[in-house]
């Protein structure tokens, strides 16, 4: 890797596995990926809900509320930092803003689990290369990928935003599954179909995926 910041690494004096011991449970990155629509926010609220019930330490971040802060987009930015920094730093839907949103969101949630936290993103995160470079900039076990396999026709029956209806009628381009590819996993870790089944039961699936790989104790399931 090329480093020309001459800036360094620093070891944090509580390790992560100090963490994972006081917590009781180990870090990962659970990467929820699908259409818009497909249940992914849904899912990872209902499983950060019953993280937290159990006393395990989660945090959700997700799509459009990103988008509001780290990842705004150039108009949200303009009136506060200008048109150049706007430009420059503000992300929206074209294959590049997209490839920088899961850029650092990747770099966000690997954060988390450094803490010993569990991060459940919830981005469409449509381009599988994406996806692939997150993982890869991970320890092994620690990116559990997890596809909301949702077919278009049910993700845009539900169109909980108007969005494909927008988008249909030509209002919104680059709409991910309209006129814009999703690439889907070719083998993630856990695929859950969420046209079929409640979201507290593809959560519990997670769970038992957790527990199945030892990042929760038996007790916690
Ligand atoms: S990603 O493709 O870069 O991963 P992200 O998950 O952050 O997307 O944001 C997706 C959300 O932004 C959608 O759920 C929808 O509410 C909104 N959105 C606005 N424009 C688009 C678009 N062109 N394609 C997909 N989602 C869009």
């Amino acid at each position: 890797m090329t480093n020309d910041t001459n800036v360094t690494w620093h070891e944090h004096r509580v390790s992560r596995e100090d963490r994972e011991r006081y917590n009781g449970h180990r870090g990962c990155v659970i990467w929820f990926t699908g259409l818009s629509g497909s249940g992914k926010s849904t899912i990872a609220n209902v499983l950060d809900h019953m993280l937290a019930e159990r006393g395990v330490k989660a945090a959700v971040l997700d799509g459009d509320n990103v988008r509001h802060g780290l990842n705004a987009s150039p108009g949200m930015l303009r009136d506060t930092h200008g048109d150049e920094f706007a430009e420059r730093f503000g992300l929206g839907f074209t294959a590049i803003d997209r490839e920088e949103n899961i850029r650092r969101i990747g770099a966000v949630a690997q954060l988390f689990c450094e803490t010993g936290t569990i991060a459940l993103t919830a981005f469409i995160s449509p381009y599988r290369l994406d996806r692939d470079r997150v993982r890869r900039t991970m320890p092994e076990g620690d990116f559990i990928e997890v596809f909301v396999d949702t077919p278009l026709e049910i993700c845009e029956a539900r169109d909980p935003k108007g969005l494909y209806k927008k988008a249909r009628a030509g209002e919104i381009k680059h709409f991910t599954g309209i006129d814009d590819p999703y690439e889907a996993p070719e083998s993630p870790e856990l695929v859950v179909r969420a046209g079929e089944r409640t979201p507290e039961a593809l959560a519990s699936e997670v769970i038992d995926y957790l527990v199945s790989r030892a990042i929760l104790p038996v007790t916690n399931s």
